[in-house]
């Protein structure tokens, strides 16, 4: 059968997907928006072979084994489904994700999979199709299928809950800067954290209230390219989901003193009136949403930080690309 690559980039949730009304499904319990970055990004080239007696699958050239395997494998079978074949497939994944930006790399990944495994079994999906397929391998990765500005519909089902572009181009400027802390706390996976939190938080519920009332106005804040808003927007809803996690039982916590740090100077640039917003997802790295002019005042108010923290500048990116062959041009 032929083989097929796909190219997707990772996002960045500016309002988060933090818990699932169907865990089997991954429906979210809220919609979300995010912006895909075009400096990171994922290619995953997918062969069927007959020949194989087990799914192949390599990450940056080493076999991939274990739980992550499991979950790829698991992914695989929803497009063999799909296409009624039974075969197993030759899967090459390399992340173009630098370890210095602290990116979690499973919303391009899912993506790429979902996009050249799907051509490689033969289906013709459309990309709201591949959404929805994507979103099965990891919720974040149906809006790596789309560039630019993109939500997540939450909706009620398989076939409601998918991503959509808001605004597949951005001639604005707005950029993310990515901001590394070294002291990495205990790692608990989103899907647990998020999973945990809704089962045992009191206030789960006004999180999806809050979040829903604040949709449509950073829907508004993107339409009018009016950063302030979509900061002040993005930068509560982070907290706001941060500090959800620390009234689950038991408590739990991604955010370090480093971030707080991090978060002290944003504050200080805004009492200066230098338009710059935090937000932060599954550990304690943060992201700036800020404008490329300001990035060298930044960077410099960052230095200048009792921490040392690595800086890596991430601009808006397009959408997922699929290709006949191994290789993206
Ligand atoms: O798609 P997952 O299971 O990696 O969860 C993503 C969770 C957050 O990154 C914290 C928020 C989001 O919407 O991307």
């Amino acid at each position: 059968m032929q083989k097929f690559t796909a190219r997707a980039h990772t996002n960045i949730a500016l309002m988060k997907y933090w818990g699932k009304s169907d865990e089997s499904l991954i429906i979210p319990t809220t919609s979300s928006i995010s912006l895909t970055l075009n400096e990171f990004f994922t290619d995953t080239t997918v062969q069927f072979d007959e020949k194989l007696d087990h799914d192949d699958i390599s990450l940056n050239t080493e076999p991939l084994s274990g739980k992550a395997a499991q979950k790829v494998h698991d992914f695989l079978n929803l497009i063999r489904e799909r296409a009624n074949i039974n075969v197993f497939a030759h899967v090459d994944s390399v992340n173009h994700v630098p370890t210095a930006a602290g990116l979690a790399s499973s919303a391009s990944a899912f993506a790429a999979l979902a996009g050249a495994g799907a051509a490689a079994a033969g289906l013709s999906l459309s990309k709201t199709e591949l959404s929805r397929l994507a979103r099965r391998g990891s919720g974040s990765a149906s809006r790596s299928v789309f560039g630019g500005f993109v939500e997540w519909h939450r909706g009620s089902d398989d076939s409601s809950s998918f991503a959509e572009p808001l605004f597949e181009t951005v001639d604005w400027p707005i950029q993310l800067l990515t901001v590394v802390i070294n002291d990495q706390p205990k790692k608990i996976d989103s899907r647990g954290g998020m999973q945990h939190t809704k089962a045992t938080s009191p206030f789960y519920q006004d999180w999806v209230s809050l979040s829903d009332e604040n949709l449509p106005k950073m829907r508004a804040g993107l339409a009018s390219h009016d950063l302030e808003t979509i900061g002040e927007i993005a930068e509560q809803n982070a907290l706001q989901m941060h500090a959800l996690n620390t009234t689950a039982t038991p408590p739990f916590n991604y955010l370090t003193d480093v971030t707080w740090e991090v978060l002290d100077t944003v504050h200080e640039l805004r009492a200066k009136g230098i338009p710059v917003y935090a937000t932060m997802d599954a550990g304690p790295n943060v992201k700036l949403i800020s404008r490329p002019v300001d990035t060298q005042l930044i960077t410099d108010a960052l230095r200048n930080m009792s921490a040392n923290v690595q800086i890596t500048v991430a601009t808006p990116g397009p959408g997922m690309t699929v290709q006949e062959g191994a290789f993206i041009s």
